[in-house]
């Protein structure tokens, strides 16, 4: 099987990519990345003999018409990924996560391929912080963010690609993912990096805003179900129960770097911020039969932690721009 996996340089992309190879001798992997920011082609050292990587964008549709045409499947993870971004600048993520799913779909339609499209839990906008009620496919989309609005976009694009043209997709909307190679940018690797470099973790307001965390491999190996075992024209939730405060988790890291439990700062809280994410994936596990393997939340950080200590020139590069951006809006 050919698969073509948008984005693979990212954070989820690389280690699917990273993943697959390991556990599906009988797949081919081409990755088209943009190679921006977000991307690092190091990323896929580990199976650089395995994977061809083809540096350019989702938007350039002669190029993406021609991969599209070599490919049994696309597994498309490109995005602007951000929401800080978003705020500061909209414009790529209207170009990448619209435009560039549009040129994908209209490839994929035209060739007859089989897509499988990552989507966020952020199409559904926020929840309040004390309550049971959790997101499910019927949950109605109501985004918040320029980033989360160009993610709903999207998922609109593929379900209209699929009642109206017959395109053989499938959609997924996962939690927020924790592991190894996420950007620094994002809150779990940037508090790990600021604890190694001995600063204080940052939490944005009060701190108390819940994220439902999720292993990347066991967002990885639902997207792997979903691909074999999924209905064509559904959407499934992935994720593995993990919810948790900015606070909590904060607290968590200082514990494991042997820290004051109150050794960090409050800074300026992000505009528009979304209170709580939180997935109901009973459809995931009942119908497919998916399950976690990252069930312990703190051994899972841990892991992550080290990561983090034993790749330091994979994330150096980046730590004096990522901070100089935030500091820039008081962050
Ligand atoms: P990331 O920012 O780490 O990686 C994005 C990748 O896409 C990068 O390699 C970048 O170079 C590439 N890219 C950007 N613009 C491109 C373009 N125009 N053409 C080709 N490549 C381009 O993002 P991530 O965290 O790995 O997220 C991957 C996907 O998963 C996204 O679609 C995101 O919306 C979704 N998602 C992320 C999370 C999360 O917690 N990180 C959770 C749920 C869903
Ligand atoms: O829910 C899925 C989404 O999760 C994905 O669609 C996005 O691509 C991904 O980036 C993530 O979005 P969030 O905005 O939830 O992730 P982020 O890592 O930016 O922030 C997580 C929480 O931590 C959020 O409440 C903001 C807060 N935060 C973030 C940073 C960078 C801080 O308190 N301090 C920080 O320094």
């Amino acid at each position: 099987m050919q698969v073509l996996v948008t984005g693979g340089a990212g954070f989820i992309g690389a280690n699917f990519v990273q993943q697959t190879v390991r556990e599906r001798p009988d797949v081919r992997v081409t990755v088209l990345d943009a190679l921006t920011y977000a991307g690092d082609r190091s990323s896929l050292d580990a199976v650089a003999d395995r994977v061809e990587l083809v540096e350019g964008s989702i938007t350039d549709a002669p190029l993406v018409d021609r991969l599209v045409g070599e490919s049994d499947l696309v597994v498309h993870f490109a995005a602007e990924s951000h929401n800080d971004n978003s705020l500061n600048d909209p414009s790529p993520f209207v170009q990448t996560n619209l435009v560039g799913t549009f040129t994908l779909l209209e490839a994929v339609r035209k060739h007859g391929v089989r897509f499988h499209h990552i989507s966020t839990d952020e199409v559904y906008g926020d929840l309040p912080l004390d309550t049971p009620e959790r997101f499910t496919p019927e949950t109605p989309y109501n985004p918040s963010s320029p980033y989360s609005s160009t993610k709903a976009g999207s998922d609109l694009l593929v379900r209209a690609w699929v009642r109206s043209f017959g395109v053989q997709a499938t959609i997924s909307n996962c939690s927020n993912n924790y592991g190894p190679y996420q950007h620094i940018e994002k809150f779990i690797p940037r508090q790990v990096t600021n604890l190694i470099d001995g600063v204080r973790p940052r939490l944005y307001g009060a701190g108390l805003n819940v994220r439902d965390w999720i292993h990347v491999e066991d967002h990885n190996s639902a997207v792997w179900s979903i691909i074999e075992k999924g209905q064509v024209g559904e959407t499934y939730l992935i994720g593995a129960d993990g919810e948790a405060s900015n606070l909590d988790v904060v607290r968590t890291l200082l514990e494991i770097f042997g820290r004051d439990a109150d050794d960090f700062d409050h800074v300026t809280d992000r505009a528009g911020h979304d209170l709580r994410y939180a997935i109901d994936a009973s459809r995931l596990r009942t119908e497919l039969g998916w399950a976690p393997r990252y069930t312990d939340f703190r051994e899972g950080l841990a892991a992550t932690v080290d990561w983090y200590r034993e790749h330091e020139a994979w994330w150096r590069g980046a730590k004096a721009l990522t901070e100089a951006k935030y500091a820039r809006s008081g962050q």
